[in-house]
Protein backbone atom coordinates (compact mmCIF):
# COMPACT_ATOMS: atom_id res chain seq x y z
CA UNK A 1 0.00 0.00 0.00
CA UNK A 2 1.57 3.35 -1.11
CA UNK A 3 2.31 5.60 1.80
CA UNK A 4 -0.88 7.67 2.84
CA UNK A 5 -0.80 7.36 6.85
CA UNK A 6 0.06 10.95 8.29
CA UNK A 7 3.95 10.77 9.48
CA UNK A 8 2.85 11.36 13.00
CA UNK A 9 0.39 8.71 12.48
CA UNK A 10 -0.42 7.03 16.04
CA UNK A 11 0.05 3.04 15.48
CA UNK A 12 -0.34 0.89 18.81
CA UNK A 13 -2.98 -1.41 20.16
CA UNK A 14 -5.71 -1.26 23.55
CA UNK A 15 -6.56 -3.42 26.58
CA UNK A 16 -8.83 -2.51 29.72
CA UNK A 17 -7.45 -2.69 33.36
CA UNK A 18 -9.75 -5.24 34.57
CA UNK A 19 -9.14 -7.45 31.52
CA UNK A 20 -5.26 -7.41 31.78
CA UNK A 21 -4.24 -6.01 35.08
CA UNK A 22 -5.10 -8.81 37.47
CA UNK A 23 -3.99 -7.82 41.31
CA UNK A 24 -7.89 -7.72 41.28
CA UNK A 25 -6.99 -7.43 44.89
CA UNK A 26 -3.85 -6.67 46.01
CA UNK A 27 -1.93 -3.33 47.25
CA UNK A 28 -5.35 -2.04 48.43
CA UNK A 29 -7.46 -2.37 45.48
CA UNK A 30 -10.60 -3.06 46.68
CA UNK A 31 -13.90 -4.78 44.11
CA UNK A 32 -14.83 -3.72 40.63
CA UNK A 33 -18.37 -4.34 39.76
CA UNK A 34 -16.47 -6.42 37.09
CA UNK A 35 -14.72 -8.78 39.42
CA UNK A 36 -17.82 -9.33 41.16
CA UNK A 37 -19.89 -10.02 37.63
CA UNK A 38 -17.28 -12.33 36.32
CA UNK A 39 -16.54 -13.98 39.93
CA UNK A 40 -18.59 -17.24 39.31
CA UNK A 41 -17.31 -17.01 35.42
CA UNK A 42 -15.57 -20.37 36.13
CA UNK A 43 -18.15 -21.83 37.41
CA UNK A 44 -20.98 -20.71 35.13
CA UNK A 45 -19.21 -21.09 31.76
CA UNK A 46 -15.82 -22.42 31.97
CA UNK A 47 -14.20 -18.66 31.88
CA UNK A 48 -11.41 -17.53 34.40
CA UNK A 49 -12.50 -14.53 36.32
CA UNK A 50 -10.59 -11.33 36.47
CA UNK A 51 -8.58 -11.72 39.56
CA UNK A 52 -5.53 -12.86 37.44
CA UNK A 53 -5.96 -11.61 33.94
CA UNK A 54 -2.72 -11.93 32.03
CA UNK A 55 -1.22 -10.19 35.37
CA UNK A 56 -0.43 -6.80 33.79
CA UNK A 57 0.47 -5.55 37.02
CA UNK A 58 3.44 -7.41 37.33
CA UNK A 59 4.50 -7.60 34.08
CA UNK A 60 4.10 -3.63 32.60
CA UNK A 61 7.48 -2.94 32.22
CA UNK A 62 8.15 -6.32 30.30
CA UNK A 63 4.58 -5.60 28.08
CA UNK A 64 6.25 -1.59 27.28
CA UNK A 65 9.56 -3.33 26.53
CA UNK A 66 7.04 -5.89 23.59
CA UNK A 67 5.27 -2.38 22.61
CA UNK A 68 8.11 -0.59 21.70
CA UNK A 69 9.68 -3.82 20.30
CA UNK A 70 6.53 -3.72 17.99
CA UNK A 71 7.39 0.17 17.05
CA UNK A 72 3.95 1.19 18.86
CA UNK A 73 3.79 5.13 18.73
CA UNK A 74 0.66 4.91 21.73
CA UNK A 75 -1.19 2.72 23.96
CA UNK A 76 -4.73 3.11 24.93
CA UNK A 77 -5.58 1.57 28.53
CA UNK A 78 -7.67 2.29 31.21
CA UNK A 79 -7.50 3.60 34.75
CA UNK A 80 -9.21 1.00 36.87
CA UNK A 81 -11.68 3.43 39.26
CA UNK A 82 -11.18 1.34 42.46
CA UNK A 83 -7.03 0.79 42.01
CA UNK A 84 -6.96 4.40 42.70
CA UNK A 85 -10.02 4.91 44.96
CA UNK A 86 -11.24 1.51 46.54
CA UNK A 87 -14.31 3.47 47.67
CA UNK A 88 -15.34 5.25 44.75
CA UNK A 89 -14.58 8.13 46.48
CA UNK A 90 -12.57 9.63 49.34
CA UNK A 91 -9.12 8.93 50.51
CA UNK A 92 -6.81 8.05 47.16
CA UNK A 93 -4.58 4.78 47.47
CA UNK A 94 -0.89 6.15 46.85
CA UNK A 95 0.06 2.24 45.76
CA UNK A 96 -3.07 2.10 43.03
CA UNK A 97 -1.95 5.85 41.57
CA UNK A 98 1.72 4.90 41.80
CA UNK A 99 1.03 2.14 39.44
CA UNK A 100 -0.22 4.27 36.60
CA UNK A 101 2.36 6.90 37.47
CA UNK A 102 4.76 3.90 36.63
CA UNK A 103 2.99 2.94 33.93
CA UNK A 104 2.88 6.37 31.83
CA UNK A 105 6.54 7.26 32.70
CA UNK A 106 7.34 3.98 31.09
CA UNK A 107 5.45 4.66 28.43
CA UNK A 108 6.95 7.91 27.84
CA UNK A 109 10.34 6.68 28.32
CA UNK A 110 10.24 4.45 25.21
CA UNK A 111 8.27 6.94 23.45
CA UNK A 112 4.71 5.64 23.41
CA UNK A 113 2.39 8.11 23.91
CA UNK A 114 -0.25 7.15 26.24
CA UNK A 115 -4.46 7.32 25.33
CA UNK A 116 -6.20 7.28 28.77
CA UNK A 117 -9.73 5.72 29.33
CA UNK A 118 -11.47 6.80 31.77
CA UNK A 119 -13.67 4.13 32.42
CA UNK A 120 -14.10 0.76 31.28
CA UNK A 121 -17.14 -1.35 32.67
CA UNK A 122 -15.29 -1.32 35.96
CA UNK A 123 -17.26 1.09 38.37
CA UNK A 124 -15.79 0.47 42.06
CA UNK A 125 -18.03 -2.39 43.69
CA UNK A 126 -18.37 0.00 46.32
CA UNK A 127 -20.49 2.42 44.94
CA UNK A 128 -22.93 -0.24 43.96
CA UNK A 129 -23.20 -1.47 47.46
CA UNK A 130 -23.99 2.21 48.34
CA UNK A 131 -26.45 3.16 45.75
CA UNK A 132 -26.68 0.91 43.23
CA UNK A 133 -24.25 2.06 40.59
CA UNK A 134 -24.68 3.44 37.76
CA UNK A 135 -28.64 3.91 38.30
CA UNK A 136 -28.73 6.51 41.06
CA UNK A 137 -27.69 9.87 39.83
CA UNK A 138 -25.31 10.25 42.44
CA UNK A 139 -22.66 8.65 40.71
CA UNK A 140 -22.10 11.39 38.56
CA UNK A 141 -20.46 13.42 40.93
CA UNK A 142 -18.55 10.84 42.25
CA UNK A 143 -17.63 9.94 38.58
CA UNK A 144 -16.59 13.58 38.38
CA UNK A 145 -14.49 12.96 41.74
CA UNK A 146 -12.36 10.53 40.23
CA UNK A 147 -12.32 11.73 36.31
CA UNK A 148 -11.48 15.62 38.23
CA UNK A 149 -8.30 13.60 40.36
CA UNK A 150 -6.99 11.43 37.16
CA UNK A 151 -7.05 13.80 34.65
CA UNK A 152 -5.46 16.47 37.30
CA UNK A 153 -2.75 13.55 38.45
CA UNK A 154 -1.33 13.43 34.64
CA UNK A 155 -2.39 16.87 32.63
CA UNK A 156 1.38 17.45 31.77
CA UNK A 157 1.71 13.79 30.70
CA UNK A 158 -1.54 12.73 28.77
CA UNK A 159 -2.83 14.77 26.26
CA UNK A 160 -5.03 11.91 24.93
CA UNK A 161 -7.92 11.49 26.91
CA UNK A 162 -11.24 9.21 25.99
CA UNK A 163 -13.95 9.41 28.18
CA UNK A 164 -16.29 6.22 28.61
CA UNK A 165 -15.60 2.92 27.00
CA UNK A 166 -18.76 2.14 24.86
CA UNK A 167 -21.90 3.67 25.83
CA UNK A 168 -24.00 1.94 22.87
CA UNK A 169 -22.70 -1.57 24.54
CA UNK A 170 -23.70 -0.94 27.82
CA UNK A 171 -27.36 0.03 27.17
CA UNK A 172 -27.32 -3.27 25.60
CA UNK A 173 -25.77 -5.56 27.77
CA UNK A 174 -26.79 -3.52 30.87
CA UNK A 175 -26.55 -6.46 33.34
CA UNK A 176 -22.94 -7.49 32.21
CA UNK A 177 -21.64 -4.47 31.75
CA UNK A 178 -23.52 -2.68 34.71
CA UNK A 179 -24.02 -4.89 38.35
CA UNK A 180 -27.63 -3.90 38.17
CA UNK A 181 -29.67 -4.98 41.39
CA UNK A 182 -32.23 -7.89 40.86
CA UNK A 183 -35.03 -6.22 41.41
CA UNK A 184 -34.27 -3.47 38.82
CA UNK A 185 -33.28 -6.17 36.09
CA UNK A 186 -36.54 -6.02 33.90
CA UNK A 187 -36.88 -2.28 34.19
CA UNK A 188 -35.49 -1.18 30.43
CA UNK A 189 -35.92 2.55 30.79
CA UNK A 190 -32.72 1.94 33.22
CA UNK A 191 -31.06 1.24 30.51
CA UNK A 192 -31.19 4.72 29.32
CA UNK A 193 -31.05 6.20 32.62
CA UNK A 194 -27.79 5.02 33.05
CA UNK A 195 -27.04 6.03 29.75
CA UNK A 196 -28.11 9.61 30.72
CA UNK A 197 -25.86 9.68 33.58
CA UNK A 198 -22.80 8.49 31.93
CA UNK A 199 -23.55 11.59 29.26
CA UNK A 200 -23.46 13.59 31.91
CA UNK A 201 -20.35 12.24 33.85
CA UNK A 202 -18.81 12.47 29.99
CA UNK A 203 -19.69 15.72 29.54
CA UNK A 204 -18.27 16.77 32.57
CA UNK A 205 -15.00 14.98 32.08
CA UNK A 206 -14.29 16.61 28.83
CA UNK A 207 -15.05 19.87 30.64
CA UNK A 208 -12.50 18.99 33.06
CA UNK A 209 -9.88 18.09 30.17
CA UNK A 210 -10.65 21.15 28.45
CA UNK A 211 -10.09 22.72 31.73
CA UNK A 212 -6.96 21.60 33.17
CA UNK A 213 -4.84 19.85 30.27
CA UNK A 214 -2.52 22.32 28.51
CA UNK A 215 -3.23 20.83 25.08
CA UNK A 216 -5.27 18.06 25.97
CA UNK A 217 -7.96 16.11 23.60
CA UNK A 218 -10.95 14.14 24.48
CA UNK A 219 -13.62 12.54 23.03
CA UNK A 220 -15.35 8.87 24.06
CA UNK A 221 -14.87 5.49 22.81
CA UNK A 222 -17.88 4.20 21.07
CA UNK A 223 -18.74 0.92 20.10
CA UNK A 224 -20.03 1.24 16.64
CA UNK A 225 -21.37 -0.61 13.67
CA UNK A 226 -22.42 0.87 10.59
CA UNK A 227 -26.10 -0.95 10.15
CA UNK A 228 -26.97 -2.10 6.89
CA UNK A 229 -30.25 -3.11 5.62
CA UNK A 230 -31.30 -6.25 4.76
CA UNK A 231 -32.40 -5.69 1.43
CA UNK A 232 -33.07 -3.01 -0.43
CA UNK A 233 -36.89 -3.24 -0.13
CA UNK A 234 -38.01 0.39 1.53
CA UNK A 235 -39.44 -1.50 5.02
CA UNK A 236 -35.42 -2.61 5.30
CA UNK A 237 -33.64 0.67 4.58
CA UNK A 238 -36.21 2.20 7.38
CA UNK A 239 -35.67 -0.29 9.79
CA UNK A 240 -31.86 0.05 9.07
CA UNK A 241 -31.90 4.34 9.33
CA UNK A 242 -34.04 3.81 12.88
CA UNK A 243 -31.65 1.31 13.95
CA UNK A 244 -29.42 3.28 13.10
CA UNK A 245 -30.69 6.15 14.73
CA UNK A 246 -31.40 4.26 18.58
CA UNK A 247 -27.90 2.34 18.44
CA UNK A 248 -25.74 5.51 16.72
CA UNK A 249 -26.74 8.47 16.18
CA UNK A 250 -28.56 8.35 20.00
CA UNK A 251 -24.58 8.44 21.10
CA UNK A 252 -23.39 10.56 18.49
CA UNK A 253 -25.82 13.37 18.93
CA UNK A 254 -24.79 13.88 22.58
CA UNK A 255 -21.23 14.01 21.86
CA UNK A 256 -21.05 16.60 18.88
CA UNK A 257 -24.39 18.44 18.95
CA UNK A 258 -25.15 17.89 22.65
CA UNK A 259 -29.04 16.63 21.96
CA UNK A 260 -30.97 13.53 21.71
CA UNK A 261 -31.65 12.63 18.11
CA UNK A 262 -35.66 13.23 17.71
CA UNK A 263 -36.74 9.79 16.38
CA UNK A 264 -35.06 7.53 18.93
CA UNK A 265 -36.46 10.16 21.62
CA UNK A 266 -39.83 9.64 20.33
CA UNK A 267 -39.61 6.12 20.17
CA UNK A 268 -38.32 5.46 23.32
CA UNK A 269 -40.64 7.81 25.13
CA UNK A 270 -43.73 5.87 23.58
CA UNK A 271 -42.31 2.57 25.20
CA UNK A 272 -41.82 4.45 28.60
CA UNK A 273 -37.97 3.81 28.02
CA UNK A 274 -36.77 7.72 27.61
CA UNK A 275 -34.49 8.94 30.91
CA UNK A 276 -35.54 11.56 33.15
CA UNK A 277 -34.17 14.27 32.20
CA UNK A 278 -33.26 17.49 34.71
CA UNK A 279 -32.99 20.95 34.03
CA UNK A 280 -29.77 22.14 33.17
CA UNK A 281 -28.61 18.35 31.64
CA UNK A 282 -28.97 19.30 28.17
CA UNK A 283 -26.61 22.26 28.83
CA UNK A 284 -23.97 20.74 30.54
CA UNK A 285 -23.64 17.99 28.07
CA UNK A 286 -23.13 20.79 25.24
CA UNK A 287 -20.44 22.70 27.41
CA UNK A 288 -18.99 19.35 27.43
CA UNK A 289 -17.68 19.17 23.95
CA UNK A 290 -15.72 16.08 22.44
CA UNK A 291 -12.61 17.10 20.43
CA UNK A 292 -12.66 13.80 18.26
CA UNK A 293 -14.18 10.39 18.75
CA UNK A 294 -12.70 7.09 19.44
CA UNK A 295 -14.23 4.10 17.63
CA UNK A 296 -14.12 0.48 18.43
CA UNK A 297 -14.97 -1.46 15.44
CA UNK A 298 -15.55 -5.07 15.03
CA UNK A 299 -18.44 -6.07 13.19
CA UNK A 300 -20.58 -4.29 10.56
CA UNK A 301 -24.75 -5.19 11.88
CA UNK A 302 -27.46 -5.67 9.94
CA UNK A 303 -31.54 -4.69 10.29
CA UNK A 304 -34.83 -5.51 8.99
CA UNK A 305 -38.52 -4.36 9.07
CA UNK A 306 -39.73 -5.53 12.67
CA UNK A 307 -43.77 -5.27 12.43
CA UNK A 308 -45.77 -4.43 15.84
CA UNK A 309 -46.51 -7.30 17.80
CA UNK A 310 -43.14 -9.09 17.41
CA UNK A 311 -42.04 -10.43 20.73
CA UNK A 312 -40.17 -7.78 21.94
CA UNK A 313 -36.21 -9.06 22.81
CA UNK A 314 -34.11 -5.81 24.02
CA UNK A 315 -30.77 -7.24 22.88
CA UNK A 316 -28.72 -9.77 20.59
CA UNK A 317 -27.58 -12.63 22.19
CA UNK A 318 -23.96 -13.80 23.37
CA UNK A 319 -22.29 -16.49 21.67
CA UNK A 320 -20.71 -18.35 24.56
CA UNK A 321 -19.34 -21.47 22.63
CA UNK A 322 -17.45 -20.13 20.09
CA UNK A 323 -19.05 -22.79 17.43
CA UNK A 324 -19.95 -20.15 14.94
CA UNK A 325 -23.94 -20.07 14.40
CA UNK A 326 -24.52 -20.67 18.29
CA UNK A 327 -25.86 -17.22 19.13
CA UNK A 328 -29.30 -17.07 20.83
CA UNK A 329 -31.52 -14.52 18.96
CA UNK A 330 -31.82 -11.17 17.71
CA UNK A 331 -32.68 -8.31 19.54
CA UNK A 332 -36.06 -6.59 18.17
CA UNK A 333 -37.87 -3.27 18.21
CA UNK A 334 -41.62 -3.76 17.25
CA UNK A 335 -42.87 -1.54 15.00
CA UNK A 336 -38.92 0.13 14.61
CA UNK A 337 -36.30 -2.69 13.50
CA UNK A 338 -35.09 -6.06 14.18
CA UNK A 339 -31.12 -7.24 13.99
CA UNK A 340 -30.10 -9.91 12.02
CA UNK A 341 -27.27 -11.88 10.10
CA UNK A 342 -25.82 -10.47 7.32
CA UNK A 343 -25.96 -12.92 4.58
CA UNK A 344 -22.75 -11.57 2.59
CA UNK A 345 -20.46 -11.78 5.37
CA UNK A 346 -18.64 -14.68 6.96
CA UNK A 347 -18.43 -14.20 10.87
CA UNK A 348 -15.39 -15.47 13.31
CA UNK A 349 -15.81 -18.42 15.34
CA UNK A 350 -18.41 -16.17 17.58
CA UNK A 351 -20.60 -14.64 15.21
CA UNK A 352 -19.59 -11.51 15.11
CA UNK A 353 -19.24 -10.31 10.95
CA UNK A 354 -16.08 -9.51 9.57
CA UNK A 355 -16.25 -6.55 7.25
CA UNK A 356 -13.31 -4.18 6.19
CA UNK A 357 -15.35 -2.12 3.91
CA UNK A 358 -17.85 -1.33 6.86
CA UNK A 359 -14.67 0.66 8.63
CA UNK A 360 -14.15 3.05 5.34
CA UNK A 361 -18.16 3.26 5.50
CA UNK A 362 -18.27 4.77 8.55
CA UNK A 363 -14.71 6.67 8.48
CA UNK A 364 -16.40 8.37 5.79
CA UNK A 365 -19.71 8.77 6.68
CA UNK A 366 -18.99 10.08 10.09
CA UNK A 367 -15.98 12.64 9.29
CA UNK A 368 -19.02 13.94 6.74
CA UNK A 369 -21.33 14.13 9.26
CA UNK A 370 -19.74 15.02 11.94
CA UNK A 371 -16.53 16.50 10.49
CA UNK A 372 -14.27 15.94 13.72
CA UNK A 373 -10.95 13.85 13.78
CA UNK A 374 -11.48 10.17 14.37
CA UNK A 375 -9.54 7.47 16.02
CA UNK A 376 -9.71 3.85 15.65
CA UNK A 377 -8.76 2.87 19.86
CA UNK A 378 -10.07 -1.12 19.17
CA UNK A 379 -10.79 -3.41 16.10
CA UNK A 380 -9.76 -7.12 16.25
CA UNK A 381 -10.21 -10.73 15.50
CA UNK A 382 -10.76 -12.79 18.88
CA UNK A 383 -9.60 -16.42 18.22
CA UNK A 384 -8.86 -19.73 19.57
CA UNK A 385 -4.76 -19.17 19.04
CA UNK A 386 -2.84 -22.27 19.32
CA UNK A 387 0.60 -22.66 20.96
CA UNK A 388 2.47 -24.70 18.84
CA UNK A 389 5.05 -27.08 19.21
CA UNK A 390 7.70 -24.90 17.52
CA UNK A 391 6.40 -22.48 20.65
CA UNK A 392 5.31 -20.27 18.18
CA UNK A 393 1.47 -18.72 17.23
CA UNK A 394 0.96 -18.95 13.51
CA UNK A 395 -1.99 -16.52 13.70
CA UNK A 396 -2.45 -15.74 9.81
CA UNK A 397 -5.79 -15.39 10.32
CA UNK A 398 -5.80 -12.40 12.25
CA UNK A 399 -3.03 -10.71 9.94
CA UNK A 400 -5.49 -11.35 7.19
CA UNK A 401 -8.49 -9.36 9.64
CA UNK A 402 -5.59 -6.40 10.29
CA UNK A 403 -4.65 -6.27 6.95
CA UNK A 404 -7.73 -5.83 5.49
CA UNK A 405 -9.20 -2.88 8.16
CA UNK A 406 -5.64 -1.23 7.44
CA UNK A 407 -6.09 -0.97 3.94
CA UNK A 408 -9.99 0.18 4.77
CA UNK A 409 -9.07 2.95 6.90
CA UNK A 410 -6.01 3.29 4.13
CA UNK A 411 -9.04 4.46 1.36
CA UNK A 412 -11.10 6.44 4.12
CA UNK A 413 -7.68 8.74 4.50
CA UNK A 414 -7.43 8.90 0.98
CA UNK A 415 -10.88 10.38 0.37
CA UNK A 416 -9.96 13.14 2.77
CA UNK A 417 -11.18 11.56 6.39
CA UNK A 418 -8.78 12.42 9.49
CA UNK A 419 -7.86 9.75 11.24
CA UNK A 420 -5.45 10.62 14.05
CA UNK A 421 -5.29 6.65 15.21
CA UNK A 422 -5.04 2.75 15.38
CA UNK A 423 -5.23 1.57 18.32
CA UNK A 424 -6.36 -2.57 17.67
CA UNK A 425 -7.97 -4.80 20.48
CA UNK A 426 -5.14 -5.97 22.20
CA UNK A 427 -1.75 -5.51 22.58
CA UNK A 428 -1.64 -8.36 24.58
CA UNK A 429 -3.91 -11.40 24.91
CA UNK A 430 -6.70 -11.09 27.99
CA UNK A 431 -9.76 -11.82 29.37
CA UNK A 432 -12.53 -11.40 26.61
CA UNK A 433 -15.30 -9.60 28.18
CA UNK A 434 -17.66 -12.43 27.18
CA UNK A 435 -15.46 -15.46 26.15
CA UNK A 436 -12.84 -15.68 28.73
CA UNK A 437 -9.38 -16.45 27.95
CA UNK A 438 -10.02 -18.79 24.96
CA UNK A 439 -11.45 -15.98 22.65
CA UNK A 440 -7.87 -14.58 21.89
CA UNK A 441 -7.11 -10.79 20.18
CA UNK A 442 -3.47 -10.26 21.16
CA UNK A 443 -0.66 -9.33 19.14
CA UNK A 444 1.60 -10.96 22.31
CA UNK A 445 0.44 -14.21 23.95
CA UNK A 446 -0.14 -14.88 27.64
CA UNK A 447 0.03 -18.31 28.85
CA UNK A 448 -2.51 -19.25 30.59
CA UNK A 449 -5.70 -20.73 30.17
CA UNK A 450 -8.90 -20.46 31.66
CA UNK A 451 -8.11 -23.42 33.56
CA UNK A 452 -4.65 -22.49 35.05
CA UNK A 453 -3.02 -18.91 35.05
CA UNK A 454 0.58 -20.79 35.24
CA UNK A 455 2.94 -18.00 34.35
CA UNK A 456 1.45 -15.85 32.28
CA UNK A 457 4.81 -16.16 30.07
CA UNK A 458 4.27 -13.51 27.01
CA UNK A 459 4.94 -15.18 23.65
CA UNK A 460 5.58 -13.05 20.53
CA UNK A 461 2.78 -14.00 18.19
CA UNK A 462 3.66 -14.12 14.30
CA UNK A 463 0.97 -11.36 14.05
CA UNK A 464 3.69 -9.29 16.31
CA UNK A 465 6.22 -9.58 13.61
CA UNK A 466 3.75 -8.42 11.23
CA UNK A 467 2.80 -5.05 13.01
CA UNK A 468 6.50 -4.24 13.67
CA UNK A 469 7.07 -4.16 9.82
CA UNK A 470 3.72 -2.24 9.03
CA UNK A 471 4.54 0.12 12.03
CA UNK A 472 8.04 0.69 10.80
CA UNK A 473 6.80 0.93 7.07
CA UNK A 474 3.90 3.60 8.20
CA UNK A 475 1.30 1.24 6.83
CA UNK A 476 2.98 0.78 3.66
CA UNK A 477 3.99 -3.16 4.06
CA UNK A 478 0.87 -4.81 4.79
C1 LIG B 1 -15.28 -4.13 23.11
C2 LIG B 1 -14.82 -3.82 24.52
O1 LIG B 1 -16.66 -4.08 23.09
O2 LIG B 1 -15.06 -5.40 22.61
C3 LIG B 1 -13.69 -4.70 25.01
O3 LIG B 1 -14.49 -2.48 24.65
C4 LIG B 1 -13.93 -6.13 24.58
O4 LIG B 1 -13.63 -4.55 26.40
C5 LIG B 1 -13.96 -6.17 23.06
O5 LIG B 1 -12.98 -7.02 25.07
C6 LIG B 1 -14.13 -7.56 22.48
O6 LIG B 1 -15.27 -8.17 23.02
P1 LIG B 1 -15.17 -9.58 23.74
O7 LIG B 1 -16.51 -9.83 24.29
O8 LIG B 1 -14.80 -10.54 22.67
O9 LIG B 1 -14.13 -9.45 24.78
Amino acid sequence: MKNIFPENFLWGAATSAYQVEGAAYEDGKKASQQDIINRENYQKYGFANADIASDHYHHFREDVALMKEMGFKSYRFSISWSRVFPDGVGEVNEKGIQFYRDLIDELLKNGIEPIVTLYHYDLPWALVEKYGGWIDRQVVDDFAYFSGYIINEFKDKVKLWTTINEQSIIVQYWTQKCYIPEQYRDNNQLRYQINHHMNLAHAIACKQVHEMVPGGKVGAALGYSPIYPLTSCPEDMMAALNAHDLRNSFYLDIYFKGTYPKAAMIYLEKHGLAPVIQDGDMELIKEGYSDFLALNYYASECAKACPEGTKEIRYNGVNRSGKKGDISGYETHPGFYEMCKNPNLDTTDWDWSIDPTGLEYLLRDLYERYGKPLMITENGMGAFDKLTEDGKIHDDYRIEYLKAHIQAMGKAIEYGVEVWAYCPWSALDLISTSNGVKKRYGFIYVDRTDDDPKECRRIRKDSFYWYQKVIESNGEKL
